[in-house]
């Protein structure tokens, strides 16, 4: 009988860690994506496809800002070999130079900080996003690799 509860208990575990897997590759996904499509909504506004918003400036810095924030747990050791849909999956090279990767985030982190309050009409937005976007392509070009 004990045998049993703990077999069961095993069990529900495993499955418990595949969800959360799961759950985190979804939500890694989803905020890159964000990121994404907060990085088009600033460069429409800098082709002048968009008049200039201040509440859409802030809030691609806020998104951005949160990114940056769980970086260094959005991608968990176990996400390793995990398939992603999509275009996109993450580098080995996250977890075989996590010293390298700890960096490249923290200097994501470092130039959003610095645009917050500098970015007030379509000038200072193309000189910050252009600062930001630098960042963004320094860690793709390493640490992320196109798949197919
Ligand atoms: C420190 C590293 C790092 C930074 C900084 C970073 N990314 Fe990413 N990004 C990744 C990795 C790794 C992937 C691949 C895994 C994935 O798709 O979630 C990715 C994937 C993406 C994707 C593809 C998502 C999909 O699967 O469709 C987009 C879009 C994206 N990033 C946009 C951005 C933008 C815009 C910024 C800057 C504002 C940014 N990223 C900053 C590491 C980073």
């Amino acid at each position: 009988m004990k045998r049993i509860v703990v077999v069961a208990a095993v069990l529900a575990f495993g499955a418990g860690a595949v969800v959360a897997q799961q759950d985190q590759v979804k939500k890694t996904q989803a905020m890159m994506k964000d990121n994404g499509k907060n990085a088009g909504a600033l460069s429409a506004i800098i082709k002048g496809e968009k008049p200039y918003d201040q509440a859409t400036v802030n809030a691609a810095l806020a998104q951005f800002e949160d990114t940056a924030k769980q970086l260094p747990t959005l991608f968990p050791e176990s996400m390793k070999g995990v398939k992603l849909e999509g275009d996109y999956a993450p580098s080995p090279k996250i977890w075989e130079d996590k010293a390298g990767f700890a960096q490249q985030s923290a200097s994501f982190a470092k130039v959003v900080t610095d645009a917050k309050g500098k970015i007030k009409d379509v000038d200072t937005l193309k000189a910050e996003l252009g600062v930001i976007g630098k960042q963004c392509g320094g860690c793709h070009e390493t640490y992320r690799v196109k798949k197919g």
